[in-house]
């Protein structure tokens, strides 16, 4: 079904309430001050902040950051990412330390066309999570029309990504969350093959549905990260001190068994005692002593890999191959970054997600390569599952 967006509504003098995912790392500054530490979130929901400003719309920005569970959490103030955004805009951004009631609904009456402002963590509100009522009330009556462009947060079923869109008139989608779903839907929905899904990160039990909707659309599935050594020891593999979730072993080895050999694992590892950047590393193939754990795929695997990803005409990537943080444990999703952004120069149709995979990918200077950079984690492995998204599920249909 598709919905409303942008396109469909005049937003001259409106009160345009638009969720964006500003869910951003956060670093401190010489002065001990929060900064933005990676904006790429924050440049995403530019175009849609731009569309309503540039057309006379007032522009009533909500977000989370991270998990306040629900009460004032002073680290987790948007306040600097208010800054952020008025350097980025080249704007006066204007900052709320209340998200609802009745000062805010003051403030944003007396908001010029044109202007903006963003409003305090969504998550201090019990009410954001819980998807209460009242606090979705509150919110939708900030709004004469709501945006939603928070496609990180789509897969939550909360009061500013779902619950407000009961309660204002039309609930339409940001260019943000148009442009991801676009994407998303073409590698899902009608990929053109041979298609690889590269899979990794720390846990099979955050990807079960995905993996399971993969083996039916990928020719090749290439595990690697911790994942990788669950799904070794459910094959009967030694697996050292590597990390394994002993209680997904069965659902590792039916996906294995279902996958009918797409399922490629390491054949090789970067090994240490500890994931330490002074740990003494070597390479070991098969096994794993059991002294030592799996940091890093070993290059033999970077070797079948790369030549996958090479022949692929789609290309998905959610997650990393080894503890990439660590210099010595990098080499393989630094390599993966660079195998897929080669095959898309030579015409395959990538995209890479996950706030992991995304900074391996800036940090190897290839995102400009890329055909699309998902902004969302968790969001864009429910998308490739075929799971419903309540933050689009909610909004107008078209
Ligand atoms: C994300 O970073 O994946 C989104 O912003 C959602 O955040 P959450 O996992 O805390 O709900």
């Amino acid at each position: 079904m598709s919905k409303l967006t942008l396109d469909d509504i005049d937003v001259r003098g409106k009160r345009v309430l638009i969720r964006v995912d500003f869910n951003v790392p956060l670093d401190t500054a010489a002065d001990g001050s929060p900064t933005v530490a990676d904006d790429t979130r924050i440049r995403a929901a530019l175009p849609t902040i731009r569309h309503v400003l540039d057309n006379g719309g007032k522009a009533i920005l909500i977000s989370h950051l991270g998990r306040p569970g629900g009460q004032p959490t002073p680290d987790l103030s948007l306040t600097c990412v208010a800054d952020h955004l008025g350097t980025l805009l080249d704007e006066r951004v204007r900052f709320s330390s209340n998200t609802v009631g009745d000062t805010v609904e003051e403030v944003v009456a007396a908001m010029g066309n044109g202007s903006v402002i963003l409003l305090e963590n969504t998550r201090f509100d019990p009410g954001e999570k819980a998807n209460d009522e009242t606090f979705a009330q509150a919110l939708a009556a900030l709004a004469d029309v709501y945006v939603n462009d928070a496609f990180g947060a789509a897969h939550r079923a909360h009061a500013s990504t779902a619950g407000v869109a009961q309660f204002v008139d039309t609930a339409v989608m940001g260019r943000l969350m148009e442009s991801e779903i676009e994407a998303l839907t073409k590698v899902r929905d009608e990929p053109e093959h041979p298609m690889v899904a590269i899979l990794g990160g720390a846990k099979v039990s955050d990807k079960l549905g995905t993996l399971r909707a993969l083996i039916n659309t990928a020719d090749d599935l290439l595990i690697g990260g911790a994942m990788s050594y669950t799904f070794l020891k459910a094959l009967g593999h030694e697996v050292g001190k590597s990390r394994v979730e002993d209680d997904r072993l069965d659902a590792a080895e039916s996906l294995h068994e279902d996958a009918d050999g797409r399922i490629h694992l390491p054949s090789d590892h970067v090994v240490a005692a500890s994931p330490d950047a002074d740990a003494e590393s070597s390479v070991v193939e098969g096994d794993i002593a059991d002294d030592r754990m799996g940091l890093d795929i070993g290059p033999a695997t970077l070797d079948e890999y790369r030549e996958l990803i090479s022949g692929a005409a789609t290309v998905v990537w959610n997650g990393p191959m080894g503890v990439f943080e660590v210099e010595q444990f990098a080499n393989g999703t630094m390599d993966i970054a660079k195998s897929v952004a080669e095959a898309t120069q030579h015409g395959a149709f990538s995209v890479v997600g996950g706030g992991d995979s995304v900074s391996a990918l800036n940090r190897s200077g290839h995102t400009d390569q890329i055909s699309h950079v998902s902004t969302g984690g968790g969001a864009m492995l429910t998308f490739l599952e075929g799971a419903p998204l309540p933050g689009i599920d909610a909004l107008t249909d078209a």
